[in-house]
C-alpha cells in the first residue's frame, strides 16, 4: 500500500496489479540489478538521499526505481517522454509500492512540463534524467532548488550532448555522471535494445514484413548499428545515411549502401532516425518520397523526422490504426508517420528488453550510490562511470549467463607491463 505522503498523477488506479505482475516478469531478466538491490536492502547506501528521476515509466525503471527505494533513498519519478508511460507500471508504483510518479500515456506538453516540476518540488538531492530535462529545468525555471543538488546521471546520448553544452557555456551547476558512456551501457543497451526495440515498435504498430524492403537508418552511431543490423537480419536492405565521415566510411565498410539524406528518399519504404539531431528527415526529402512511404523515429526527441513540415506539406492527417497516421500530400502522395514522430521502440513496443536495462540501470544504481559517496570530491563537470564499476557490471552479468573467460597469468601480466621483449 501507499503511504500517507505518496503523492502523483497516473492514469488508471485500476491497472495497478497488471503493473505488478509486468514489473516482477522483468526482473527475472534484471540479475545485476537484483544483486544490488540485495546489497541496497542491506546496507542502506542511499538513507536520507531525497532524489528524483525523469526516466521512461517502465517495467525496468520501475525495478530500478525499487532498488534505489530500497537502498534507502525517498524517490519521485516521472516521465521522460509523454508517449513512452506504461500506465499498469505507473499505477503499481504509485498504488502498491509507494513511489510519487507523475506519468500518464499520452499526455499534452504542459502537463509534461507539470509533471517534471511536481517530481522537482520537494527538493532533490539527486537527479536521474534521460534526456536532461530534469537538467535543463533546473537550470532555467527552477533555480532556486540548485543549491541542494549534490550530483545527477544521465542515461542517454542525447541528454549528455545538452550536459556537456551546458557545461562547456560554463553554467553546469551540478556534477553529472554520463551512464550513457559508460561501455556496460552502450555497446548493449544502445546497440542490442534500441536495435531490437526499433523493429519491434514498427512491427507491432504496422506488421509489415521487413524482408525485401529498402530500410533507411538515418544515424551510424551504436543505436544505428543496432538497427542497421537487425534490419538486415529480418531481410532487408539497408541504406545508412550520416553526417560523420568516419561513420560514414563504417557503415560501407559493414556492407550497407551509404548516401545522402535526399538520395536515400528516393529509395526507401521505411525510414528509421536514430540521430539525436534535428529535421533529419525533412522537407526536401518529404518531396521525393515514394507514396506509402512510412517514417519511423528511435531517437529521444520527436524532432528528427520533420512532422510539424511534413504537416504543412499535407491536406488532410488521418488515423489509421494506433500509432499509425496517414499525412496526404497535396501532390496525392500518402507519407506514413509512426508514433507521431516519437520514439517508436517505447510509444509503439515496450523499448528495450529488461536483459539490457539490467546493466544500464545497474550503471544508474551504482552510479547513484557512487555520487553519494563521492560528490565532495566532483567539479561542476560531466564524469564517466568509474571503470570499475563499468567491468564490475561485465563481470557479474557474464556471471549469471554461467559464461565464464580466462585471467592473466602473472607472467602475461609482466610482459604486459615490460617494454624489453619484442620479436623472439
Ligand atoms: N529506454 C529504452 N528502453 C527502455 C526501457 N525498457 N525502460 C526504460 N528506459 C528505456
Amino acid at each position: 500500500m501507499s503511504d500517507q505522503t505518496t503523492v502523483g498523477a497516473v492514469a488508471n488506479s485500476n491497472l495497478a496489479a497488471a503493473g505488478v505482475a509486468r514489473i516482477d516478469w522483468a526482473f527475472r531478466e534484471m540479475p545485476v540489478l537484483k544483486g544490488i538491490r540485495k546489497r541496497f536492502d542491506e546496507t542502506k547506501p542511499l538513507a536520507g538521499l531525497k532524489l528524483a528521476a525523469c526516466l521512461h515509466v517502465t517495467t525496468e525503471t520501475a525495478n530500478l526505481i525499487l532498488t534505489l527505494k530500497d537502498g534507502g533513498a525517498d524517490v519521485r519519478l516521472c516521465a521522460s517522454n509523454p508517449l513512452s508511460t506504461q500506465d499498469d507500471v505507473a499505477a503499481a508504483l504509485l498504488h502498491n509500492y509507494g513511489i510519487s510518479t507523475w506519468a500518464i500515456s499520452g499526455e499534452d506538453t504542459d502537463t509534461y512540463y507539470q509533471h517534471l516540476n511536481a517530481a522537482l518540488d520537494f527538493g532533490p538531492h539527486i537527479t536521474v534524467d534521460d534526456g536532461a530535462d530534469l537538467v535543463a529545468i533546473l537550470h532555467s525555471t527552477r533555480k532556486d532548488l540548485l543549491s541542494g543538488l549534490i550530483g545527477g546521471t544521465e542515461e542517454t546520448t542525447t541528454g549528455l550532448t545538452r550536459d556537456r553544452a551546458l557545461a562547456a557555456s560554463g553554467e553546469l551547476q551540478y556534477p553529472i555522471i554520463a551512464v550513457n558512456d559508460a561501455d556496460t551501457k552502450h555497446f548493449f543497451d544502445n546497440r542490442y535494445g534500441t536495435g531490437q526495440s526499433t523493429l519491434d515498435g514498427v512491427i507491432r504498430a504496422t506488421n509489415i514484413l521487413i524482408a525485401g524492403k529498402v530500410v533507411v537508418v538515418s544515424g551510424y552511431g551504436w543505436c544505428g548499428k543496432g538497427v542497421a543490423q537487425r534490419a538486415t537480419g529480418l531481410g532487408a536492405n539497408v541504406v545508412v545515411t550520416e553526417i560523420d565521415p568516419v561513420r560514414a566510411l563504417e557503415a560501407v565498410m559493414d556492407g550497407f549502401r551509404v548516401m545522402p539524406i535526399v538520395e536515400a528518399a528516393k529509395l526507401g519504404d521505411l525510414f528509421i532516425t536514430v540521430t539525436g539531431n534535428t529535421d533529419v528527415v525533412g522537407e526536401s526529402a518529404f518531396e521525393v518520397m515514394k507514396d506509402g512511404a512510412i517514417l519511423a523515429n528511435s531517437g529521444h526527441f520527436d524532432v528528427e523526422v520533420n512532422v510539424r513540415s511534413l504537416s504543412d506539406m499535407s491536406e488532410s492527417i488521418q488515423m489509421l490504426r494506433p500509432f499509425v497516421e496517414e499525412y496526404r500530400l497535396t501532390d496525392g502522395r500518402a507519407l506514413i508517420v509512426l508514433a507521431e514522430g516519437r520514439a517508436v521502440n517505447l510509444g509503439a513496443a515496450e523499448g528495450h528488453p529488461a536483459s539490457v536495462m539490467d546493466m544500464s540501470f545497474a550503471n544508474q544504481a551504482l552510479s547513484v550510490e557512487y555520487l553519494v559517496n563521492q560528490h565532495q570530491t566532483l567539479e561542476k563537470q560531466v564524469y564517466s562511470v568509474p571503470r570499475d564499476i563499468d567491468n564490475e557490471i561485465a563481470r557479474l552479468k557474464l556471471e549469471s549467463m554461467g559464461v565464464s573467460i580466462d585471467y592473466l597469468t602473472a607472467q602475461q601480466e609482466k610482459y604486459l607491463n615490460s617494454w624489453q621483449e619484442g620479436t623472439e
